[in-house]
């Protein structure tokens, strides 16, 4: 038999009890990794614990043969995110890679969005992220290696109706890995995000008012969870040492690199400009550039392959 991706390595999955987190977990023990499931076991809404549902998925790996343990604390606290980190430590001996994909939703529009909805869901994935990371940290640096794996969401890269907390949070998630990638090439660490279309019970939350909401869903349910997991099980592997601070999107058999932000236009006057020359040449030139108010179903606009 070939060496498995991951044989000896030890990965942190949060929110690995359902979902993408799931498979992502089975797939990662399937190629040889000792995997720490995490999950909260919340509602999509992140009400409520349930920590049957990560020692579920350890039960799953262990009756295929492979390691794995539970752990049911939250990423959106920063004293149980270092617990994780020690938990992988303590049973497994080491940490070679971190996957934040534990993540909530509480859409509204953002004119009526609450102050406790948008901290919630920001603590969750953002600041989440950051305590996950932030702990696996040290570690990292110390033996000079490490990988990061970050689910973001075309709602943040693109836009989605109702989702100014999740969106914004998403991509500050973007960000935040870029920096990781900067911040630690030097110890040989990398850091990159997904972001996945697959059908979980996140996307059931989706509203199916309108018959284009209802063919929207319809459409997702083909594109499965399990089909994430390749690209994660790639990324947090040795054979992508190459590949950092980069952000990939899957949805069912298709996988993109997606652009980031670089200036596309400039205009320069000489004598400086004021609202009236920028009326009057600025504007007109650079509106030639401008973007739609696109949203993510505008852009991924056919059925996925
Ligand atoms: P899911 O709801 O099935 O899984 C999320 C898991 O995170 C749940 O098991 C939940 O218990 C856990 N969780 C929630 N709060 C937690 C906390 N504070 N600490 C630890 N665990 C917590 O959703 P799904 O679809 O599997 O999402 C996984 C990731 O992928 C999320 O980050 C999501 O934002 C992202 N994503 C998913 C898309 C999709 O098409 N399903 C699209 C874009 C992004």
């Amino acid at each position: 038999m070939n060496e498995r991706f991951l044989q000896d390595k030890v990965v942190l999955v949060t929110g690995a009890g359902g979902g993408i987190g799931r498979e992502l977990a089975l797939a990662l023990a399937a190629e040889g990794a000792r995997v720490l499931v995490n999950d909260l076991g919340s509602s999509v809404a992140g009400e409520g614990q349930d920590r049957s549902r990560a020692q579920a998925v350890v039960d799953a790996i262990r009756a295929a043969g492979g390691e794995a343990s539970a752990n049911g604390d939250s990423v959106a606290d920063w004293a149980a995110a270092h617990r994780m980190v020690e938990q992988a430590l303590d049973t497994f001996g080491r940490i070679d890679a971190v996957i934040n994909n534990a993540g909530i939703l509480r859409d509204r529009f953002f004119h009526n969005m609450s102050a406790d909805e948008w901290r919630t869901v920001i603590d969750v994935h953002l600041n989440g992220t950051f305590y996950v990371s932030r702990a696996a940290a040290p570690h990292f640096k110390a033996q000079q290696s490490g990988a990061y794996l970050h689910m973001t969401s075309t709602s943040g890269l693109i836009g989605n109706l109702g989702q100014a907390n999740y969106s914004a949070a998403k991509l500050g998630i973007v960000a935040l890995s870029k920096s990781i990638a900067l911040d630690m090439a030097k110890f040989s660490v990398r850091s990159n995000c997904i972001s996945p279309f697959a059908y979980s019970r996140m996307i059931g939350s989706i509203p199916t008012d309108t018959p284009e909401q209802q063919a929207r869903v319809e459409r997702l349910q083909r594109m499965q969870t399990h089909q994430i997991a390749p690209l994660a099980v790639y990324l947090a592997s040795e054979a992508a040492r190459e590949v950092s601070g980069q952000i990939f999107a899957v949805r069912a058999n298709e996988i993109f690199l997606i652009s980031q932000n670089r200036p596309i236009r400039s205009l320069h006057r000489g004598e400086g400009w004021t609202a009236q020359s920028i009326a009057e040449h600025a504007m007109p030139a650079l509106r030639a550039s401008f973007y739609p108010l696109e949203r993510s179903p505008d852009v991924f606009s056919w059925d996925p392959v």
